[in-house]
């Protein structure tokens, strides 16, 4: 059982807990997750590993509240522990000298991006970020963010910090202003990375998504997680979580994301 080391609300409904894992931060690489099980009575969860530290032999992550087993973890404190955390898991991003990279993040996806900008820039990358929330009080990790980016461009819905709008919003602002971007990385909700891949598509820039299906196993066996990339089914676990934007039959992913929304919600009010 891994014991948390903090864990505390960053902005409303959104919190990051630091967790003693040796192992999972000795090899965790941008772009993995862990699946975590707070306690014995709740589901398998994966969540983005935001950040970590061989030295000291922790991991982060950042996660929303949103329904049993997210706020089964918000109850938990400093010196408790984890009933179950496994990982890293899945594909790391492929990182490499692109030129310029556009890193899109929103809501756990901020934190999702940060070690990809650390990393990317000391690749020799010029590295922009797209961050967006619907408020600036919503807003996260931007002293991170803006120490590992070359540019950091924000997105509020209500306008309160940088644009008016969304993170796409912002993007598509910028390469319509011909800004050269070689790469784009969108991490965080659904409907986002579809808009993002939406727009991005007439540009013909390449676009990674990071998915985030419903998982069991998390190791390629149960088939819970998935997806049809290309006219195939790939398991986002294994095959992914990072998969070409342009590429993915969104169709069939809105259509399996409510799928257990019905269990999701006795879940939560039991
Ligand atoms: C590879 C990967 C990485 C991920 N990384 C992260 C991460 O870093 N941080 C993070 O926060 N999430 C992340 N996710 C998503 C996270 O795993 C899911 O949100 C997970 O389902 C949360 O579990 P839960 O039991 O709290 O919510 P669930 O019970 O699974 O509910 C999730 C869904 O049900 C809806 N729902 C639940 N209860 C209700 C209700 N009462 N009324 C209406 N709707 C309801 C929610 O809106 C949501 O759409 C990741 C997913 C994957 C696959
Ligand atoms: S979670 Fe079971 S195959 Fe991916």
């Amino acid at each position: 059982m891994n014991e948390i080391i903090e864990r505390k609300q960053l902005v409303p409904n959104i919190h990051t807990c630091t967790v003693k894992a040796p192992d999972i931060a000795r090899k965790a690489l941008p772009g993995q997750f862990v699946i975590i099980i707070p306690d014995e009575f709740s589901e398998r969860t994966p969540i983005t590993l935001a950040d970590w530290d061989k030295r000291t032999g922790t991991v982060t992550f950042i996660f929303l509240e949103i329904g049993a087993s997210t706020q089964r973890l918000a109850e938990l404190k400093s010196g408790d522990r984890i009933y179950s955390f496994t990982g890293p898991l899945g594909q790391p991003f492929r990182l490499k000298k692109y030129g310029t990279v556009a890193l899109v993040g929103g809501c756990y996806g901020i934190g999702g991006i940060y070690q990809a900008a650390r990393t990317l820039r000391k690749m020799g990358n010029k590295v922009l970020t797209y961050s967006e929330a619907r408020s600036s009080f919503l807003l996260y990790w931007n002293d991170k963010l803006e120490e590992a980016s070359n540019v950091v461009r924000y997105a509020t819905t209500d306008g309160s910090k940088g644009m008016k709008g969304h993170a796409w919003d912002v993007l598509r602002e910028d390469l319509k202003a011909k800004v050269k971007v070689d790469h784009i990385i969108a991490v965080g909700c659904t409907f986002m990375m579809y808009k993002v891949a939406e727009m991005t598509r007439s540009f013909g820039i390449k676009t990674i998504v990071s998915m985030n299906p419903v998982m069991i196993d998390g190791t390629g066996m149960c088939g819970a997680c998935r997806i049809v990339v290309d006219d195939q089914t790939k398991f986002a676990c294994v095959d992914g979580p990072h998969f070409d934007a342009h590429k993915i039959d969104w169709d069939v992913v809105m259509s399996r994301r409510k799928a257990y929304l019905e269990e999701e919600i006795i879940s939560q009010e039991r």
